[in-house]
């Protein structure tokens, strides 16, 4: 007998949406064209995710660091995320979805913000597919406001286990990743969700993420099911 775990359907797949800007260069085009067949990838990626019935999908569309990009770049990206949940969210919430959003998105204004806060009202009793939008989401930021929120809750050192931590966490009633995909080739955790990928399986793919579909998401999770996990334990 093995003390391994095997799911062959991850629950929760966490990805780091990369390669947009490197999609548009290599066709003379502008950034923002890279991010626009970006958001349609990420409506490809939620079908497959339904399709094959992943409970938690966490999309990695705008980290901490990124505000740091040209004012314009910023600008085009917030414009697309504004539009893209006008657009999508009826749709999204047809499908029984339901949104949450992670990270500071007060930093997108008040406006931004209460959209967010409204379609997550709104879509809150969905079953169908949990999406996580890491929204200006860092994941050290993530862990130092849950030291913090957990101090102000008056939690004494003693109590403070990993468990009551994660309750502090902005991914708090959320399962840990199962498996993290990076696209475009680069192999890095970027600051995502560094507490909660802790026994994540990983997969990184060349595939650029405006060229990522439901094949390739297909073949992450047939890449995952080989996989043996054993969360630290040896085989017995
Ligand atoms: C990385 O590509 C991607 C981003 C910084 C943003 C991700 C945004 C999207 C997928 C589109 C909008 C999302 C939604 C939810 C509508 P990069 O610009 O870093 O690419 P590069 O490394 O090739 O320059």
């Amino acid at each position: 007998m093995s003390s391994s775990v095997s799911h062959p359907t991850p629950r929760h797949v966490a990805v780091i949406m990369d390669g947009n800007g490197r999609w548009a260069t290599a066709r003379s085009l502008p950034r923002i064209a890279g991010h626009r067949e970006g958001a349609k990838a990420v409506r490809r990626i939620i079908e497959a995710a339904i399709d094959q019935g992943v409970g938690y999908l966490t999309l990695f569309a705008f980290s901490s660091e990124n505000w740091q990009r040209p004012a314009e770049e910023v600008t085009d990206l917030t414009f697309l995320l504004k539009h893209y949940l006008r657009s999508e969210l009826n749709e999204l919430h047809e499908r029984g979805v339901r949104l949450r959003v992670i990270g500071e998105r007060e930093r997108f204004g008040p406006n931004l913000a209460e959209e967010l806060e409204t379609a997550e009202a709104k879509t809150a009793g969905n079953t169908k597919l949990t999406l996580v939008m890491a929204l200006s989401y860092g994941g050290r930021a993530d862990i130092v406001g849950a030291a913090r929120r957990a101090m102000q809750a008056g939690v004494k050192p003693e109590e403070l286990t990993e468990q009551v931590f994660a309750g502090f966490l902005s991914t708090a009633g959320i399962p840990d990743p199962d498996l993290l995909i990076r696209t475009s080739g680069e192999e890095r955790i970027s600051n995502f969700l560094l507490w909660q990928i802790a026994y994540a399986e990983i997969v990184f793919t060349p595939v650029l993420w405006p060229d990522f579909g439901a094949k390739d998401f297909g073949e992450a999770l047939n890449e995952y099911a080989k996989r043996e996990r054993r969360f630290g334990a040896r085989p017995v």
